[in-house]
């Protein structure tokens, strides 16, 4: 074999590589897998994988001590997260329903009962009131905890949020609903939430009623 016959071979040789390579480079793009940032289904009490690695735990999360958090709530900031409500929530007291109903009031109503909205199934067979546990876990993920409602709401995932907007929600009453005594070990227990300001004990003004 002269040389010319080996450069041949060598360049088909490469050629191929070359081939390959680029074949695995265009194969790797168009295949690989999208992570959506947030899963399409969620599982109560699963708690997804930490950023930082780490086996997914199942977890309830904790809820807050409301003797503790809403006394340093806060209030103005829970009025703000409100406005996400209000695509679909009249809040002002005696107002229209919408797309959900009025929440005026809320805290401590019993479920599905404000006159004239037409509740979903699931939400009428899901029996008490809307404690502030109740609004807690619900305002998480409105879907999972209510399979089947009609509320149409991905959810706060921050608990500092929903306990900001759960204080608004009750000081947005005529009679806010009562909180109750902090429990013992509370103050080490409760979400980072707004546990330093409420051992200054400060409960936050009711704004006017409506808004
Ligand atoms: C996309 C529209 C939409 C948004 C946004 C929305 N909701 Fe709702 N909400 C609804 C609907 C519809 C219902 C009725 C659910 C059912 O019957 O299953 C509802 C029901 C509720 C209920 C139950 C009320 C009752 O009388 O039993 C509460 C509490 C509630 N929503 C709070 C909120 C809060 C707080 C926010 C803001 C963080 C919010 N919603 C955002 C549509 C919405």
């Amino acid at each position: 074999m002269d040389s010319f016959e080996w450069n041949k071979i060598i360049g088909a040789v490469l050629g191929t590589a070359i081939f390959i390579f680029v074949v695995r480079l265009v194969a790797e793009k168009v295949y690989e897998p999208e992570i959506p940032a947030k899963p399409g289904y969620v599982v109560e009490g699963v708690v997804e994988t930490p950023a930082g690695g780490g086996a997914a735990a199942v977890v309830e999360e904790a809820l807050p001590d409301w003797g503790t958090v809403l006394a340093g709530a806060d209030v103005a900031a829970g009025k703000t997260i409100s406005t996400k409500c209000e695509q679909c929530h009249n809040l002002a007291k005696g107002g229209p329903n919408m797309i959900g109903p009025n929440l005026y009031a809320v805290v401590d109503r019993v479920r599905a009962s404000h006159p004239g909205f037409d509740y979903s199934a699931a939400m009428k067979a899901k029996p008490g009131n809307w404690t502030y546990d109740e609004l807690f876990k619900f305002l998480k993920s409105p879907g999972s905890y209510v399979p089947g409602t009609k509320m149409s709401f991905a959810g706060l995932r921050s608990d500092k949020d929903r306990i900001n907007l759960i204080a608004y929600l009750r000081s947005n009453a005529d009679a806010p609903a009562a909180i109750p005594a902090p429990k013992p070990a509370a103050a080490a227990a409760a979400p980072a939430a707004a546990a330093p300001e409420a051992a200054k004990g400060a409960t936050p003004p009711a704004p006017p009623a409506g808004k």
